[in-house]
């Protein structure tokens, strides 16, 4: 854990990701941190679910990785207090949603105060929210006609998609695009560029936020 001297710091910041799927972003950050320039280590990968392919780009890291499902506890409650204590035993300085799919609480949220942040394959506040995520946001935005999306990194607060927004990136539609088609490029040409870049301006100590508004350092 740095400590805040109220100076710049150049310590290593650990980052605990947390993962359901594919984790195509988690692997976009451990390649940015191996080209260098970026002050963190991937320290543990937590996923939602087993067989997660998020968890073999991990484990081929060395990378300490674990399940913890929601349906094994009681409460909502009780799950988030596990994964706290999981990434605080670790002494984890930035937790990174990189393609989870469960909303956290505020039972979690809080404990980490302006130390979690997402990506969403959107230009929030445009489809996000509950029951935008993955393909479904894509096919909400081709839905919609718009010609023009992105992806957003913003930080997490308890209300699901809205905390203060970090770097966004537009991304075309093409007449012909699928849900599938979009989402790649939205990845490609997005999540896969700003996320790192977002990941830098944390571990470099140059994010701000004042009045819900992210400042640069
Ligand atoms: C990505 O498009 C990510 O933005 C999205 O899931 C996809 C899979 O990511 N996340 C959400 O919809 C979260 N609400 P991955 O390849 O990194 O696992």
């Amino acid at each position: 854990m740095r400590l805040n001297t109220g100076q710049e710091t150049f310590d290593m910041i650990k980052i605990g990701a947390l993962v359901s799927g594919g984790g195509t972003n988690l692997q976009a950050i451990m390649d940015a941190i191996d080209k260098g320039g970026i002050n963190a280590e991937v320290a543990a990968v937590v996923s939602s679910k087993e067989g997660a392919y998020a968890l073999e780009r991990a484990k081929s890291r060395g990378i300490e990785n674990t399940v913890i499902r929601k349906k094994n506890f009681k409460t909502a409650e009780e799950y988030e207090l596990a994964l706290a204590e999981y990434f605080k035993e670790r002494d984890i300085d930035l937790i990174v949603l990189a393609g989870f799919m469960v909303i956290l609480g505020t039972t979690f949220v809080n404990q980490f105060e302006n130390r979690i942040i997402n990506i969403h394959p959107a230009l929030i506040p445009s489809f996000c929210g509950e029951g935008f995520y993955g393909l479904h946001v894509h096919e909400a935005a081709l839905k919609a006609g718009v010609k023009v999306t992105g992806a957003t990194v913003h930080f997490v607060t308890a209300e699901c998609d809205a905390g203060p927004i970090i770097l966004q990136k537009a991304v075309d539609v093409m007449d012909n695009d699928t849900p599938e088609t979009l989402q790649r490029r939205v990845m490609e040409q997005a999540e896969w560029v700003i996320y790192p870049k977002a990941v830098r301006l944390f571990a470099d100590n140059k994010l701000e936020i004042a009045d819900g508004i992210v400042k640069r350092r």
